[in-house]
């Protein structure tokens, strides 16, 4: 009863937008007030079982180092991806910027029909936003024109808040034969 299938997921984004607590929420259901920025990149995995269509979906997750130092390392982690999270933080503009250039390295080096997320979070720090909501819908319109999907959505690692639906969408979006 049921299908199973299994992805490669890559995590992209600056560093401290929150990758390896986004990670952590959806693999763990934990949070960490320090955690230490990531060496080089880790190794997770976790399943989930989409409702309406009672697939299963194991998902292989490359959460990738984002500072600067290990930014050549990236290609070797989302070169046979099916999909990415490209993460920036609500309340640091730039890093908006820096998760849209992932977005456009992806489009031109990652493989064909690779399921894109841009993913907004930190949504619990709402005093300090920088990025408002909806602001990025202008921007994926024109990167969609070519028919490719990017599924945007904001999320807390915190709180827990939108993290699971990120991979729900992400899990809809991937061919299951
Ligand atoms: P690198 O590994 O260096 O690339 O960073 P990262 O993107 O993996 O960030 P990480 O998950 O290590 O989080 C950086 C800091 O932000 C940590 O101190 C987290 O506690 C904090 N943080 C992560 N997610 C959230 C969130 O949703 N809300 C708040 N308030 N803080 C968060
Ligand atoms: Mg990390």
């Amino acid at each position: 009863q049921g299908n199973f299938a299994q992805f490669k997921l890559v995590l992209l984004g600056e560093s401290a937008v929150g990758k390896s607590s986004i990670v952590h929420r959806f693999v763990k259901n934990t949070f960490d007030d320090m955690r230490e920025s990531t060496i080089g990149a880790a190794f997770l995995t976790q399943s989930i079982t989409l409702p309406e269509s009672k697939t299963t979906i194991k998902f292989e997750i490359w959460d990738t180092a984002g500072q600067e130092r290990y930014k050549s390392l990236a290609p070797m982690y989302y070169r046979n991806a099916n999909a990415a999270l490209c993460v920036y933080d609500i309340t640091s503009k730039a890093s908006l910027i820096k998760a849209q250039d992932w977005i456009k390295e992806l489009k031109k080096q990652a493989p064909e029909g690779i399921v894109i997320s841009l993913v907004g979070n930190k949504s619990d720090l709402t005093e300090n936003r920088e990025v408002e909501e909806g602001e990025v819908d202008e921007y994926i319109r024109q990167m969609t024109e070519d028919g490719s999907v990017i599924i945007t959505s904001e999320c807390s690692a915190k709180t827990g808040d939108g993290v699971l639906d990120i991979f729900n969408k992400i899990g809809r979006a991937l061919p299951v034969e």
